[in-house]
């Protein structure tokens, strides 16, 4: 009863505070509008640890980025894709003496590692940035001058919980009793089970609890994708908020950025680190306009930094906050959280090669939900590769522009008065559902759903296979002048849903869209999403493409995958 009562007061504490925003609130209103409309929009991936080497679950997120990213530029957008990786504070530090490295060796080579399996996946970076690069250094010096000026900087003792392999300050309430693998008693962490220790020190405080109301009022514009983790964000606003220690002693930890103006302190890895997206967007090039639209893309163990912390640090020092967080579930293995700790992680290049670099993006972006984990499973990626891409998206390829049934490998022309009436029906919906598609493509990427815009896809797939094989063209090449027109329609409708489907896979799929478009000839210049039109002579428009020639023959579109590779995941025993 009492707790009953207790949350009840908290939870009207909470609404008062809601409610009391307008007055307290120190921030132009316009900052949580739209920010700076000349600055290209900036989407982001989390910058990695360099503890340890890339997996699958880095690699996710990357494919995320990269498709929000090419999305945005196919429809016109001016946007840029940053990535990189993150490199200061005890974590790495820590590593570093564990494994007798050199500390800057040990991020070149982990860094590079990441930058070349990025590469490999074909994500469309235009700015990687690592934390140990001094136009970084700059970032970050600026930034904390600028929270200092503003008086959101003072120092004070930090007393509480640290968890070294989170990087993060904890409250009790954040912590339990735990085990460690020789079953001695350990205090952990409740988000990441990972092991904490007591901290007692004198640093530099940031007047986070200040915060709240201008938080709240940001959450107001709904920023954040899937709404799951929207409500969680709320939750933790109804808990205190302390105050956030943002530097340690240089003699705990010497592996960071000093404090400006006073260098026998290391400013927090997470400051640090979350300034990287300021670095990538040019701050504090005095010439820019200092931070324009942004989409930061990130796994849920990292949602409290990028949603509590970064919009506050970026408010505090008068910049408007994130326009979207996209947040994601988790890989796992079995069952487990897939993590370079648990040593229980899949190698993305092993993935690679037997799978494809298209076939391992497509797999990720279709089976991957934002809002659960999913468990990689190598059968689960053979049965899907087979059916969606091999079988109905490269079947329906082989269908239209076999040389036996379009001789002229070209699109035909579309005959309107040829269409039998027992076709009326199965042509109207098909046109229909193809005439939805974009806009429901664009609803699905733009809210975070790839995989049911995939979904979407897919299904359209399999309705124009339906539709060639009951209509079966190759019946209608006889002598009679209407049945031929009507085999004509056939293949036009099939040919132009193709070159739809091509366009839209382009930023899950580039190379296997590529091949798809190059196939059926479709010039640069058609290949965007703006102003583009498809079947339009079935809407009684002109068609550019009617009569319009194939490309040269590409070979099979996606190869199927045969069962012997089809072995158990490749897991990296040891962390690297
Ligand atoms: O947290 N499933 O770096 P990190 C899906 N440096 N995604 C996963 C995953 C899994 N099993 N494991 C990791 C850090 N990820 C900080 C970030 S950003 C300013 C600083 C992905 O190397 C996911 O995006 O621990 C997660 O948030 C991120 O990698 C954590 O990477
Ligand atoms: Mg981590």
């Amino acid at each position: 009863m009492l707790i009953c009562v207790m949350g009840l007061q908290r939870t009207l504490n909470y609404f008062q505070r809601i409610l009391s925003l307008r007055s307290t609130s120190v921030v132009p209103s316009s900052m949580f509008g739209e920010a700076s409309q000349s600055r290209s929009h900036l989407f982001t991936t989390p910058i990695f640890y360099v503890n340890a080497g890339p997996h699958l679950g880095h690699v996710y997120s990357a494919v995320q980025a990269d498709v929000q990213y090419r999305y945005a530029t196919l429809c016109g957008e001016d946007a840029r894709l940053s990535t990189g990786t993150d490199e200061h504070g005890m974590k790495v530090q820590q590593t570093a003496v564990a494994l007798g490295a050199d500390l800057h060796t040990l991020c070149s080579s982990v860094s590079h590692q990441f930058r070349s399996v990025f590469d490999s996946l074909d994500i469309s970076y235009t700015d990687f940035v690592r934390t140990s690069e001094s136009h970084h250094a700059q970032a970050v010096k600026r930034f904390w001058l600028t929270l200092e000026e503003k008086g959101y900087i003072y120092k004070g003792i930090y007393q509480g919980w640290y968890c070294t392999s989170d990087e993060a300050f904890l409250s009790e309430e954040q912590t339990a009793e735990g085990r460690d693998p020789n079953g001695n008693q350990i205090r952990v962490s409740v988000e990441s089970g990972h092991q904490v220790h007591w901290m007692s020190e004198e640093n530099y405080m940031f007047r986070l609890s200040s915060l709240r109301p201008l938080l709240l009022r940001w959450l107001q514009s709904d920023p954040i994708r899937p709404t799951k983790f929207l409500r969680v964000v709320h939750h933790w606003l109804e808990d205190d908020l302390p105050d956030l220690s943002v530097s340690r002693h240089r003699s705990r930890l010497s592996w960071g950025i000093p404090v400006p103006s006073d260098p026998s302190h290391v400013i927090y890895v997470w400051l640090d680190a979350l300034v990287n997206y300021l670095t990538a967007a040019g701050y504090p090039d005095p010439h820019l306009a200092p931070w324009g639209p942004s989409t930061h893309i990130l796994g849920k163990d990292i949602l409290r930094f990028h949603a509590i912390y970064w919009p506050a640090f970026l408010l505090a020092a008068g910049l408007p906050p994130p326009r979207t967080l996209f947040v994601h579930s988790h890989w796992t293995c079995k069952g487990v959280k897939m993590s370079k700790s648990l040593q229980n992680v899949v190698d993305p290049i092993e993935c690679m090669r037997r799978y494809t670099r298209d076939g391992l993006r497509y797999y990720l972006l279709r089976n991957g939900a934002p809002e659960r984990d999913c468990d990689f499973n190598h059968h689960a990626v053979h049965a899907l590769l087979n059916a969606e891409l091999a079988d109905a998206l490269g079947g329906l390829l082989n269908r239209c522009t076999a040389h036996a049934i379009n001789p002229m490998q070209h699109f035909p022309k579309y005959y309107p008065n040829s269409i039998p009436l027992s076709a009326h029906g199965q042509l109207n919906d098909l046109l229909r559902s193809l005439q939805e598609l974009p806009s429901e493509v664009e609803q699905r990427v733009k809210t975070f759903h790839v995989n049911k815009a995939l979904e979407a896809i897919y299904a359209r797939v399999r309705q124009t296979n339906a539709f060639f094989q009951s209509q079966a063209p190759w019946k209608l090449c006889g002598g009679i002048k209407e049945e031929s027109e009507w085999g004509d329609s056939v293949l036009y409708i099939t040919l132009e849903a193709l070159r739809l489907y091509a366009t839209l896979l382009q930023p899950a799929v580039p190379g296997l869209s590529k091949a798809l478009l190059e196939r059926l000839g479709v010039p640069p210049v058609h290949r965007t999403l703006k102003g583009g039109s498809f079947l339009a002579a079935a809407w009684g428009e002109n068609c550019c493409f009617q009569g319009h020639p194939l490309g040269p023959d590409c070979g099979v579109l996606f190869p199927r995958l045969e069962k012997k590779s089809n072995k158990e995941p490749i897991i990296i025993g040891k962390s690297g």
